[in-house]
């Protein structure tokens, strides 16, 4: 059985997460984690060596002396130990630094480029599959998910020093009391067992409740402060602070066990090797052989001095263990989300076109349904050319949203295809505009580079939002707050509207853009952009009789039938 699946830990996915160009810090992690336990076990061995050179007792016995002083020379003892003890020391405390320094700047370099490539790929998987997940699971995700997940190299790299440590430790006991060595590798297998048997289950089940919890808690919030001011007008405070505190109570109880089993498998490994000894030293006195005592009682000695560096390293080694199924569940749901498939090309190039209108895009037998939902509609068929201005009608919840975001290349048809001829030069404004906590500036740039500020006062003018930022404090630098909370409805909509005309697209989908407007100023907006000529096509979902008389052509959805009509009679 491979020792991932023994300690349920994705040792293949840490690997392929681990990004290369970070190896030669691994590289430097790993080799100063080696020395340490090595400078460990050769202060041990100095200690032993001073202790014995100043009681002036022969050094014959101590076989960890060899390792730093041979019996016959000229050289005093004392001061070797007393040399090698100081620059050992120096020399550990300095690179224990160096592997925490080196090992906790990798931590954060991952943590760092995982919270980014998680971001990316959740703005790069299908938006219906970005939906499902929901916005608080993908926040969450990307910031404390990448965080625990990240901080499992922070384990492991503990966890390999403290193996090395243990090792080399438990070896310079073994040359010393080969029994006593002995034991130490028998309790820790013991403790393994327990982590194997009794704990992993219980720690996986904390791990994932933990994770469920703390989704959850992400949602309630995210949802309780969406609607704060309804929260707020219904009195509905207590009812949302519920959910809430059950879910705290449940992370609360995850979180303890989380805290305190792995602790068992260290208890068990401390009162088995007291037991141990205790039986050593019951035994020597049961027998009453006095060599063996004092050979006791050197081994003892010696316990002390590499206890005190072997104690912490069984016991971090053995909290590692302990750790590793409460982060695999971090890493599996990173490995899982980055291996998820993106978005592909909802699109195929429209089919080259003689007309003398180019065709900007084209519905061909497109038809569909949601996951696990009826079909919205069925075999419908839209051609755009340039030029079109096209207003797109019918009751709530027949599908029109639906079809714009399928035009907009958003989600793909269950069936059928859609053609366009420029996917970079669409434009589209959902039915809820959402605003950057940032400049208007920014907000109309949406990552574009500003080039002439004339052309963001020409679509402002065009939204006839130009005289109200002229009179802002500052401008087109005025900042519009938590999804623009400083500006009105109708005012957040132009906005948006503005973000879509700043691109001079081909093709301008609009769902309900302007529904929160006045109609003075809603006809006044639909004006300027049906007469545009920087866009190609316009199709635009409009509830409101006078914005859809201005188009040049409409279609109408009902009963899951896509139809143009003669008029916009239809559009109530
Ligand atoms: N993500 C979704 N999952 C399942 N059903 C949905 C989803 N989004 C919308 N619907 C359903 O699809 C239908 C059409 O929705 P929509 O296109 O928004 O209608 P419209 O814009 O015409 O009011 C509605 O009945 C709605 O309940
Ligand atoms: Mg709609």
């Amino acid at each position: 059985m491979k020792f991932g699946s023994y300690v349920s830990f994705p040792f293949g996915a840490v690997i392929r997460l681990f990004p290369p160009k970070l190896r030669f810090k691994l590289i430097k992690s790993l080799l100063s984690a080696l020395v340490v336990p090595m400078l460990n076990l050769i202060t041990a061995a100095a200690v032993v060596l001073l202790v014995l050179s100043l009681q002036k007792s022969s050094l014959q016995d101590c076989h960890l002396c060899f390792l730093l002083y041979y019996p016959g020379n000229n050289v005093n003892p004392v001061v070797v130990a007393v040399l090698i003890l100081a620059v050992s020391t120096l020399a550990r405390h300095m690179t224990e630094w160096f592997f925490l320094s080196q090992s906790r700047s990798m931590v954060q370099e991952i943590s760092k480029i995982l919270f980014l490539r998680l971001t990316d790929k959740y703005l790069s998987i299908p938006w219906l599959e970005f939906a499902r997940r929901g916005r608080a699971q993908c926040m969450k995700n990307c910031t404390i998910t990448s965080d625990q997940a990240s901080h499992s190299f922070a384990v492991l790299l503990d966890l390999f020093r403290n193996t090395a440590s243990m090792l080399l430790l438990t070896m310079g006991i073994f040359i010393q009391a080969p029994l006593l060595g002995l034991g130490i590798l028998v309790m820790v297998s013991g403790a393994l067992l327990l982590i194997r048997w009794l704990l992993k289950p219980k720690l996986l089940a904390a791990s994932t409740e933990q994770n469920e919890k703390i989704e959850n808690l992400h949602k309630c919030l995210a949802h309780t402060f969406d609607a704060s001011r309804e929260v707020r007008v219904y009195k509905s405070k207590q009812a949302l602070l519920e959910p809430l505190q059950s879910n705290l109570m449940h992370l609360a109880r995850a979180r303890v066990n989380l805290a305190t089993l792995p602790n068992i498998s260290w208890m068990l490994f401390d009162g088995g090797i007291t037991l141990l000894i205790c039986a050593a030293v019951l035994g020597s006195v049961a027998f009453n052989d006095p060599g063996k005592q004092v050979t006791l009682l050197a081994n003892l000695g010696m316990m002390i001095v590499i206890g005190g560096a072997l104690v912490p390293s069984v016991n971090n080694f053995l909290s590692g263990i302990a750790r590793l199924p409460e982060l695999s569940v971090s890493i599996d749901i990173i490995t899982r989300e980055l291996d998820s498939p993106d978005h592909d090309a909802m699109w195929q190039k429209v089919v080259v076109d003689l007309q003398t209108r180019p065709r900007l895009l084209q519905l061909k037998d497109v038809s569909f349904a949601y996951p696990d939902h009826p079909p919205i509609f069925q075999g419908a068929n839209l051609d755009v050319y340039c030029g079109d201005r096209i207003a797109l009608l019918g009751p709530s919840g027949s599908g029109k949203s639906t079809l714009l975001m399928l035009a907009a290349g958003l989600t793909s048809p269950s069936s059928g295809r859609i053609y366009i001829q420029e996917c970079d030069a669409v434009a589209y404004v959902p039915q809820e505009t959402v605003l950057l906590d940032d400049t208007i500036l920014a907000n109309i740039l949406f990552g574009l580079d500003l080039v002439d500020e004339a052309d963001i006062w020409s679509v402002l003018a065009n939204v006839h939002l130009d005289s109200l930022v002229r009179h802002l404090p500052h401008g087109i630098a005025t900042v519009t707050g938590d999804n623009g909370v400083r500006l009105s409805g109708g005012q957040r909509q132009r906005l948006g509207i503005a973000r879509a005309l700043y691109r001079k697209p081909r093709l301008l989908l609009l769902d309900e853009a302007t529904s929160a407007l006045d109609s003075q100023t809603e006809a006044k907006v639909m004006d300027a952009i049906i007469r545009s000529t920087d866009i190609g096509a316009v199709v635009f979902v409009t509830h409101r009789m006078k914005a859809a008389e201005k188009a040049s052509s409409f279609f109408n959805i009902q009963h899951g039938k896509l139809n143009q009509v003669a008029d916009g009679g239809c559009a109530a």
